[in-house]
């Protein structure tokens, strides 16, 4: 394991401490996740079922043993766990670099806790080194992108990559995120755009950073 998936498990152990026995738990996706879904493999705790953000991680999870509900079926969640690709001092997150975006931001949305991992090299300030993954509903992409290219994006088609849910991403770069909120809403505001990858209305309750110094875990200031 080379020094950042070292991290990234480091993290995932150190995220564990939030799981919530006997209750639904929220599960995303990633490399991350995927220390943590080995974390939870290993320890083997007593969850009543998971909700996953992706095909990949459900079939992880089931492999593990553990049961995977629909969201429709299970209601809201006490606790929801995955990566991100960038955070900023204010938990505010750029995900969706695995494509999973939309169904990551509805399970967030429905969890009262969202402890994020990552590895200290995720941390930036502002975001966008990382271009923002912007799913779309096929037919309107060139609409949506010159609507992105109007907002001082420049927005690139993700080769050969459909969502869970059928759809293309564009990633965007050069968007001035050091408003992620007034950007959120901005773009998705835009017709034919089904999820924006920027979590800043609703930001990671819980940091947890794994770096050359050990493990920090921080909560957000309500
Ligand atoms: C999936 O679409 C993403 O939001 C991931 O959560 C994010 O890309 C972090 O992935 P890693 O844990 O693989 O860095």
């Amino acid at each position: 394991m080379n020094t950042q998936e070292q991290a990234k498990r480091a993290a995932a152990e150190a995220a564990y401490e939030f799981l919530v026995e006997d209750d639904y738990i929220g599960i995303g996706t990633g490399s991350t996740v995927n220390h943590f879904i080995d974390v939870m493999a290993e320890r083997k705790p007593s969850v009543r079922a998971c909700v996953s953000s992706s095909e990949a991680s459900s079939a992880k999870l089931k492999k593990a043993g553990f049961e995977v509900e629909e969201l429709n079926d299970t209601g809201n969640l006490p606790v929801y766990f995955d990566g991100a690709d960038e955070v900023n001092r204010h938990f505010e997150l750029i995900k969706g670099g695995g494509g999973a975006l939309t169904r990551e931001k509805i399970i967030a949305s429905v969890s009262r806790r969202f402890v994020c991992m990552v590895d200290a090299s995720k941390h930036v300030d502002p975001l966008g080194k990382f271009p923002l993954p912007v799913e779309v509903i096929e037919m309107g992409r060139s609409a949506v992108a010159r609507q992105l290219v109007k907002l001082g994006g420049s927005p690139e088609l993700r080769p050969n990559v459909r969502t869970d849910n059928g759809n293309p991403v564009l990633d965007v770069y050069n968007l001035d995120l050091s408003n992620a909120i007034a950007m959120e809403d901005a773009i998705n505001a835009i017709p034919g755009v089904v999820t924006v990858g920027l979590f800043a209305r609703r930001p990671a309750d819980v940091l947890v950073t794994a770096g050359d110094n050990g493990v920090e875990t921080r909560s957000r200031r309500r």
